[in-house]
């Protein structure tokens, strides 16, 4: 994962490379780096934030072409040999590199072979060594990143500068790359949110195309080498943006725009008239006799209630971690249909399953927030979620997106599964959390922040709900929790309840009410302290928090943002990064 930045011909060069790292550190925070291509190349880089690289940096120092890089760790410790820009053996050429190279140990050796000695442990030193060496025969740098294209496995994105020329090199393979075409300047970066404060203009490199900008033009090349006609496109700058809009945190932000995202969803997907989806999309998917989900961490979370949607619909569905998947991958039925869910549509492991999946010829559908990404344009048709762009690490608007997605979508194949005004209703039930339940829910989380272990229960529907509170909770407070189905505790997990253990219970379906009752008092004789979130009709005397009536198929869209508050106040009490917890990235582009 890993986001690039670089500029050529802007006034204020540093400052672009800088705010542009730190928009894109969504993609990762381990190190941060930049290159300024002047006489010399002169590089700067910190194991550290993008504050820290631009306090290490000499105030007046800037320059006229740039590549900088912010830095998920895959191949190499974060430390700053391992931080890019990296520089080539003969110092001509410095390289940011997004992307797993996979034949790296390979081209190493042939390079040590070869006299090329290497200061890091990354596969991306590897790279601009690989350059530099056939440039030393081929002299012209667009023959010599054609010939090292020939020569890599794996993923890359690339911005690379070559001492003496007025220009920043761009490669690219399965890993995103645009370019912004300025007026006296152009730009590179993985996404188009840092380039937007400059120019609207923008084009979308595709797998192994190269080429170069410089101040005033861009060129670009197929794998072969043929001359490319490629015109940028314009992109609506609300789109792209990431502000904060007075919140303190994203995440806070993104909780709270839940209720524009999902009228958002149902009015682009429901007419008047009906059901806007693809009508050759919706004939596939009702022809086919088995469907099967594939997602990856929140993603697979949507996939489970999803899937249950769909099931209950009468089709027999499968969900699975495509993580899982990859290495032993099933097609049950005669007919069965892919549905792919990926808030980023980059996560590399599901990429590795739509491989597969054409390699059978079966055709597919991605649920994505991210038009354009790898996956969108992979799959045979796409579903937008337009949920904006999610920044925090912690998915919360994308996964109601997807829930709300998958509804529509099951109502639109089968039946009327659920009314689609029951979305508008749940909007104000939302609403009434967010306005009056947010002070209790802060209360919570101060009295569970110090514990060391957190259990999540729940049934069914509050199960799933279960399983996605448990994670978000995990990877912003970093407390290790669990979410457990509730007929299950007895089965074992009760053996972990302690004195005061905090067991948060979902109580949203009639049909699993009483039991989830009795699973309270199992745990509550056992010492634990439970906080019970329920619905007026389920609820109890002591009940935590006590929220609007609805169909139970509908908790998590609704009773997600309770969850989700509770994570974000406990991770804020803690002090820690709420946005970027530590040792994750947004889009999770390696296996
Ligand atoms: O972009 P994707 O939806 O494919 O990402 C999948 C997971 O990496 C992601 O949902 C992850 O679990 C989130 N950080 C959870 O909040």
């Amino acid at each position: 994962m890993c986001g690039i930045v670089g500029s050529i011909g802007l006034n204020k060069t540093r400052q672009y490379i800088i705010d542009g790292l730190k928009t894109l550190d969504y993609r990762g925070y381990d190190s941060a780096g930049l290159a300024f291509l002047n006489a010399e190349i002169e590089i700067f880089k910190e194991p550290e934030t993008v504050d820290k690289l631009d306090a290490s940096i000499p105030i007046d120092k800037d320059g006229k072409i740039a590549i900088g890089h912010t830095r998920w760790a895959t191949h190499g410790k974060p430390t700053k040999n391992n931080s890019h820009p990296h520089l080539s053996f003969h110092r001509e050429f410095a390289l940011v590199h997004n992307g797993v190279i996979e034949n790296f140990l390979e081209l190493k050796k042939k390079l040590l072979k070869e006299g090329f000695s290497f200061v890091s442990d990354t596969d991306s030193e590897v790279i601009v060594n690989l350059i530099e060496y056939h440039y030393s025969t081929a002299k012209d740098v667009l023959k010599s990143l054609k010939m090292t294209m020939d020569e890599l496995k794996g993923s890359y994105a690339i911005g690379l500068i070559h001492k003496g020329e007025e220009r920043i090199y761009v490669m690219k393979n399965a890993s995103p790359l645009l370019i912004g075409v300025g007026n006296g300047f152009n730009l590179i970066a993985s996404d188009a949110s840092p380039m937007i404060e400059y120019t609207d203009q923008f084009i979308e490199l595709e797998d192994k195309e190269f080429g170069y900008i410089s101040q005033s033009e861009y060129s670009l090349f197929d794998k072969d080498g043929n001359a490319l006609d490629r015109k940028p496109t314009a992109k609506e700058a609300e789109l792209v943006r990431h502000n904060l809009n007075g919140y303190d945190h994203f995440m806070l932000k993104e909780i709270e725009e839940i209720e524009t995202v999902v009228r958002r969803l149902a009015s682009l997907y429901h007419k008047e008239d009906g059901y806007a989806f693809d009508k050759e999309m919706i004939r596939k998917l009702k022809e086919s006799d088995h469907i099967i989900f594939l997602g990856c961490g929140t993603s697979y979370h949507a996939s489970l209630v999803g899937g249950r949607y769909f099931e209950e619909s009468g089709v027999p569905t499968a969900s699975y971690i495509a993580s899982e998947w990859a290495f032993h991958p099933m097609f049950p039925g005669k007919k069965p249909f892919i549905i792919f869910i990926s808030q980023s549509g980059e996560t590399a492991d599901l990429i590795h399953c739509l491989k597969i999946v054409k390699e059978h010829g079966y055709e597919s559908l991605i649920i994505t927030n991210t038009k354009g990404s790898t996956l969108e344009r992979g799959c045979t048709y796409s579903l937008l979620l337009n949920a904006g762009v999610e920044v925090s690490v912690a998915s919360t608007k994308a996964y109601v997106a997807q829930v709300v997605a998958l509804l529509l979508l099951v109502n639109a194949s089968y039946h009327t599964f659920i009314e689609p005004n029951a979305l508008n209703k749940a909007c104000e039930s939302i609403a009434n959390i967010r306005k009056s339940f947010k002070g209790v829910i802060k209360n919570i989380a101060s009295e569970i922040k110090d514990k060391n272990d957190i259990f999540y229960l729940g049934r069914g529907f509050d199960y799933y709900l279960s399983l996605e509170a448990s994670l978000k909770l995990k990877e912003i407070s970093y407390i290790h929790s669990e979410a457990i189905a509730g007929g299950e505790l007895k089965h074992g997990p009760i053996a972990l309840i302690e004195q005061g253990t905090p067991v948060i219970v979902f109580i949203t379906d009639k049909a699993t009410a009483a039991s989830m009752r009795g699973n309270v008092e199992e745990v509550k004789s056992r010492g634990a302290k439970a906080y019970i979130i329920s619905t007026k009709e389920l609820s109890k005397e002591g009940d935590a928090i006590v929220v609007d009536d609805f169909d139970s198929y509908l908790s998590s869209i609704i009773v997600s943002s309770i969850a989700f508050y509770l994570a974000y106040f406990v991770s804020l009490l803690k002090g820690y990064n709420v946005d970027k917890p530590r040792n994750l990235a947004k889009s999770v582009t390696v296996e």
